[in-house]
């Protein structure tokens, strides 16, 4: 199924909670809520204390994409923010399988994220404990950048890995995802995407968010092995 996710990193942080509920009533599946430590990735944004206070005033799935140095040690506070989902980087210092493991425990989804320029095969021995995988689209740490079209390579392995084991397995594409790239992603085997500045800097979201989840439709739907 594809599912569209609107990073909040594009947003007016000044008021952060009505665009969070402009996004939901845009078509949001999922709101994409990028958390950088400054050190981990070149750019620091908002913690826990913010997704918490965002939390009461939605119910939409909540990811948290934390592009943090030790991610295992603030798992407890992302899951008591309200993150439904908790997003880790493999390069990360935390321990995989353990940060796994935490998430779960917190009766969260785990998902783990791999840069451009890390090989995949790295997550292959997770996959059966992830609910989703996130692979970049461009180096993280800030929006507005173009999509890196090496990545695809990626995708396309990941998704082959997951249909050979029967998982069922949320692929993401994050970065630079646009009406101009979201269709190659789709067609690799993304099933999830994220855009910031393409629904933001669009004129009406709901549009934007409209013409992302058709192109992605239409191109898995020509590639219906690749589908979920
Ligand atoms: C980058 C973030 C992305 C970013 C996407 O480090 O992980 O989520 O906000 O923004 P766009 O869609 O503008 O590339
Ligand atoms: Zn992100």
């Amino acid at each position: 199924m594809v599912k569209i996710a609107p990073s909040m990193l594009s947003c007016d942080f000044s008021r952060f909670g009505e665009e969070l509920i402009r996004m939901e009533k845009a078509g949001a599946d999922l709101i994409h809520l990028d958390v950088m430590d400054g050190c981990f990735v070149p750019n620091i944004t908002f913690g826990a204390p913010i997704i918490k206070s965002l939390r009461p005033l939605s119910g939409i799935t909540f990811d948290a994409h934390l592009m943090i140095i030790e991610p295992l040690r603030y798992i407890e506070d992302f899951a008591l923010a309200g993150a439904d989902i908790i997003t880790f980087n493999i390069e990360a210092r935390s321990p995989v399988s353990q940060t796994i493991n935490a998430i779960k425990q917190a009766g969260r989804k785990a998902s783990l994220c791999v840069k451009p320029g890390t090989p995949v095969e790295l997550l292959f021995e997770h996959l059966d404990l992830l609910d989703m995988v996130l692979v970049m689209t461009v180096e993280p740490g800030f929006g507005g950048q173009s999509f890196i079209p090496e990545t695809l390579t990626k995708i396309r392995l990941l998704r082959e890995e997951c249909t050979r084991r029967g998982l069922d397995l949320d692929i993401q594409a994050d970065g630079g995802i646009s009406r101009q790239t979201v269709g190659s992603a789709a067609r690799a085997g993304a099933n999830v995407f994220v855009a910031g500045s393409a629904i933001f800097n669009a004129p009406q979201a709901a549009d934007a968010i409209d013409e992302l989840r058709l192109i992605a439709q239409r191109e898995m739907r020509q590639n219906p092995e690749e589908s979920i």
